[in-house]
């Protein structure tokens, strides 16, 4: 079991009665706002991004924007990114090292600098994590790259050249990493098998607004001509987060009398209401938002996770909790990341029936009932889910390591309770 610190959320479970209700809105989406803070210390100037998610991990964001000379202010959900002072080269290793999404920086600070260090990046521990991918895309428009036992080093002084490079996997940050990077190339850049989540065109809609020439984000090939960037020409409005209204559309199957999640994009979550409606849940979909209401049952399903626009493997735990509930044998088929089914361990433990075929596959067998526990959750999307288990169980939850949530959830606990969740953080 992972050693609990900090804050816990404390639930006591509804032993499975529907009874949830109201409305939930979803916020900024984590992984567009945190590249596309990145992408502004390309600039010159001020950028001001709005619906901004108050997350910690956009808190370390700024920290290590700051760190190399940029100013960044933030009042509720506005943020104003002035990157005119940039001058540092060094990611601040004791920031960088809180989360993965650090690395996107990367790419801006060596087009605008010539350079950039950096420690391996940290973050969610689920699985292994590697770096080869972007150093590969690096070098291929003209970087060279150092290491050391701490740090990384690519060197650009005179610019990047430009080119062609295919990504052996898709890998949505190295998608957005090097794309930035390629703005600033002194020749066009094409960049083959690329992510096509819409956290990469967001990123790519802010650095067209800023004067970009790329085309074809969220197609497999993007293309790139040396562009030369200026401010951008309107507040840049961060994306609804997929992941957020999954995870709540999941809580609403499982516990909802009639839940109602609103700021969300229904056409990025295709792969998701299509599992949901192949396990028996019914919605009513409007332009940004979906009702939800717990069915009688739930059909077991063959689940598989997949790049965009397949089903996002941030939704994998939170559907394996209502798989649970399942009347009969569901698959799971984690295909992007090796260590995303540890947090089954724990699950079992509150009465769930599912085996770990391996790294990557577990079936599950239900429905269980599930009763409440004390866990220390591992990451940010399995501890969502802890708090999904927690919610339809009998008895109480303790959910310890509330910072891990905290890096992606903006006040989770008030979000729930609002629709009749009883959770509380202690
Ligand atoms: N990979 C390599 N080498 C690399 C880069 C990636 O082998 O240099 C592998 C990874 O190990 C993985 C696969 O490529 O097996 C795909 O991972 P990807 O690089 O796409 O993941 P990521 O960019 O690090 C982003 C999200 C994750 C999300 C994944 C998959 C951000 C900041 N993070 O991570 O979000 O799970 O894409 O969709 O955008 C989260 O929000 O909780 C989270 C983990």
């Amino acid at each position: 079991m992972m050693r609990m610190s900090g804050d816990t959320f404390v639930i006591e479970g509804l032993s499975g009665k529907k009874l949830l209700s109201g409305t939930i809105p979803v916020y900024g989406a984590k992984n567009a706002v945190l590249p596309i803070m990145a992408a502004a210390a390309l600039l010159e100037g001020e950028t001001k991004l709005a619906n901004v998610p108050g997350i910690t991990d956009v808190g370390s964001m700024s920290r290590l924007l700051e760190d190399l000379g940029a100013f960044v202010t933030q009042t509720g959900k506005e943020m104003t990114i002035s990157a005119k002072g940039v001058s540092g080269t060094v990611l601040n290793p004791d920031i960088a090292k809180l989360m993965r999404a650090s690395i996107v920086l990367t790419g801006p600070i060596l087009a605008r600098m010539g350079q950039v260090t950096f420690p391996h990046p940290g973050g969610d521990v689920i699985g292994e994590r590697p770096i080869d991918i972007f150093v590969s895309g690096f070098k291929k428009l003209g970087a060279t790259y150092t290491e050391t036992a701490e740090s990384y080093t690519l060197s650009a002084p005179g610019g990047l050249s430009g080119g062609e490079f295919f990504f052996r996997i898709v890998s949505v940050t190295a998608t957005e990493t090097i794309m930035m990077a390629a703005v600033l190339a002194k020749g066009p850049v094409t960049l083959k098998n690329c992510a096509m989540e819409p956290e990469v065109i967001a990123v790519a809609d802010f650095l067209i607004s800023c004067g970009a020439q790329i085309e074809g984000a969220g197609t497999p090939t993007i293309r790139i001509k040396p562009s030369v960037l200026h401010v951008p020409e309107n507040v840049c409005s961060i994306i609804p987060d997929r992941i957020e209204a999954t995870t709540f559309l999941a809580l609403g199957a499982l516990a909802g009398e009639e839940l109602q999640i609103t700021n969300i994009e229904p056409s990025h979550l295709d792969a998701v209401l299509d599992m949901f409606s192949a396990a028996g849940v019914t919605f009513s979909i409007t332009k940004n938002a979906i009702t939800v209401r717990a069915p009688e049952k739930f059909n077991p399903v063959k689940l598989r996770t997949h790049e965009y626009p397949g089903f996002p493997t941030d939704g994998q735990a939170p559907m394996t909790i209502l798989l649970t509930q399942a009347e009969g044998e569901s698959a799971i088929y984690e295909t992007i990341f090796d260590g995303r089914l540890r947090y089954i361990d724990e699950l079992t433990g509150m009465g769930a029936n599912v085996t770990v075929v391996n790294p990557h596959r577990a079936n599950v067998k239900g429905s269980t009932p599930l009763t409440g526990r004390d866990i220390a959750t591992p990451d940010i999307r399995a501890g969502l889910a802890f708090i999904l288990a927690a919610a339809i169980a009998d008895g109480k939850s303790n959910i310890g390591n509330a910072h891990l949530i905290d890096r992606g959830y903006e006040k989770i606990e008030e979000r729930l309770s609002a629709v009749g969740l009883s959770i509380k953080r202690v």
